[in-house]
Parts: C-alpha cells; structure tokens; sequence
C-alpha cells in the first residue's frame, strides 16, 4: 500500500482562504503537514473560515498579507522562516478574475488583474528563493496556474496572459536553480466547479460552452486539484521539476473531439 505521509513538512499557501484551497489545506492537513497560510483576509475572517473547515489551530500558522504588495510580501516570507526555518515548501495559489472583455477593461484593471496572477506570483519567489539559498535548502516551490494559459478564452485576456507568463517563469526558474536541488513546478487546473470562476460559468454562455467543449462535458473538482498538489508535496514527487501538472481532463491540450 502506498501512503503519502507529510508529517514534518512546513507548506506555505498564498491565497489559503479560497475554494480551491479549502481542499488544498484539508488534504495536506490530512496527510500531516504544518500549514503558514496567507491570505488578504483578516486574522479574525481566517480563524471563523479554518473552523468551519475543522482544521486544527495546531496546524497551521496565519499571516493576513495583499500579495500584491512585495514588502507584505517580504514580511510574510520572513515570519514564516522566523518560526519554521527549515521550511522547504511553498505554494503561489492566490490568483483568479472575473470576465474583462480587452476593449471595455481600463488600463489600471487591466494592471491589477496581471499583477495579481504574475507578478504578485514573482515577489514570491524573488523573496522565498534568497531564503533558501541563504539557508542551503532544497526547496521546492509550486505556482497555481490554470489551463487558460494554454487554450486562451476571450475576454480574460489579462489573466490569461497572466497565467502563460507564470507557466513561462516557473520553467525559466526551475532551469536557473536546478543545480542547487531547488524544484519549480506549476498546477495548472481545468475549469473547476468552485471558486472565481462559477460567476463567470453561470452568467456567460460563451464561457460555458467554450469550457464543456475543451473538457468534454466534465469540469473539474477542487479534491482533484488538492490531491495534485498532495501528489506534487509528497516524496513520490522528488524527481518531478519545471513541469505543469495538469489536472484538467485534457482541456489543456484543446480537446476537439
Ligand atoms: N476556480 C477555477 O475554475 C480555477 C481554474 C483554474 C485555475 N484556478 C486558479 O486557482 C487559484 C485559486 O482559485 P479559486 O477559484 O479557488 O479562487 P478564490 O477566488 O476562491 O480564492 C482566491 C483567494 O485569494 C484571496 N486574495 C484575493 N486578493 C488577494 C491579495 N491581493 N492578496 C492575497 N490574497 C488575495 C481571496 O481572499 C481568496 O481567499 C487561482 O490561482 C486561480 O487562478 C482556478
């Protein structure tokens, strides 16, 4: 029998509040693993969320942050190594939109939206990487991105463009640190029934139609991606590096049938 044990492991989740992150912080609480989670939300919005999902207090560690801002950034990194200095795992999740046709989408909302799924997703990494090579760790740091950036939807062209730029810089990453043993790798979901994108699969026909066409009728399950990462976090997973691990039903690779 082949289990998946992370106890001793420290993860960091940006983004740790969401629905697809529920998921993520139930599984790998699971499977044993110290949680610091950050998210724009308040200490007390966080506390009330993580016992209504029944995680345990002595789990998980909570550092309200706007990724978007690199010295919040900087902070939340710098807590984290402060109170778990052998942390080897982090996790760039926080991301997602609503529809933002090109014409109609002012420049500052055409800004924030990339900001938040690229380069929010770079201050991270500048951040976690001179960590870990200041402290000679190995570690492996894993992006959440989405299928779009490969089967590009009209009107989230920000986001989508967002998201193929960081499926780009994860592989670029894993190819600058790969003698040092850190690993860059990338979760790139298919359309999945929860979170940001339900607005968008309720209210727009076209995104509908465009998303059961790519992924054949079937959308995907927030269990399904937070296994992935289980998968991804786990010692199963060692050799794995600069690779987008698509859960999608192969809506990635533009189903045609
Ligand atoms: N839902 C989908 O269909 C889908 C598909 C593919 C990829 N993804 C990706 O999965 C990830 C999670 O998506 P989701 O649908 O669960 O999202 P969600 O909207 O449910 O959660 C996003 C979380 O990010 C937090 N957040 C917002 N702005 C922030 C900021 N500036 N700083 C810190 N935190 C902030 C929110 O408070 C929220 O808890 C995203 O990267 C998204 O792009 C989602």
């Amino acid at each position: 029998m082949i289990t998946i044990d992370l106890s001793g492991k420290v993860i960091l989740i940006t983004g740790a509040l969401g629905s697809i992150a529920e998921h993520m912080v139930r599984r790998l609480t699971e499977a044993g693993a110290t949680l610091v989670l950050t998210d724009i939300k308040s200490a007390e919005e966080a506390s009330e969320k993580l016992r209504g999902w029944r995680i345990p207090c002595s789990s998980y560690v909570y550092i309200p942050a706007d990724i978007t801002d690199s010295s919040q950034v900087n902070r939340v990194v710098g807590t984290a190594f402060q109170k778990f200095p052998q942390m080897d795992t982090v996790i760039g999740h926080a991301g997602g939109c609503g529809l933002h046709p090109f014409a109609s989408t002012s420049e500052d909302e055409y800004e924030r939206i990339f900001r938040f799924n690229y380069f929010a997703q770079t201050y991270l990494a500048r951040s976690v990487l001179a960590e870990w090579m200041k402290r000679n760790i190995a570690g492996h740091l894993i992006f959440t991105s989405s299928y779009v950036a490969r089967m590009p939807h009209t009107q989230i062209p920000s986001y989508s463009s967002a998201k193929a730029a960081l499926e780009n810089l994860a592989r670029s990453l894993a190819l600058e640190y790969a003698l040092t043993g850190i690993r860059v790798n990338v979760v790139s979901p298919g359309n999945v029934a929860a979170g940001s994108s339900l607005k968008v699969f309720d209210e727009d026909p076209a995104y509908r139609e465009f998303v059961l066409r790519v992924s054949l009728g079937r959308r995907n399950s927030p269990e399904s991606i937070a296994d992935t990462f289980v998968f991804l976090c786990s010692p199963l997973a060692v050799e794995i590096n600069g690779q987008i691990l698509s859960p999608d039903y192969g809506a990635g690779i533009g189903n045609r049938l």
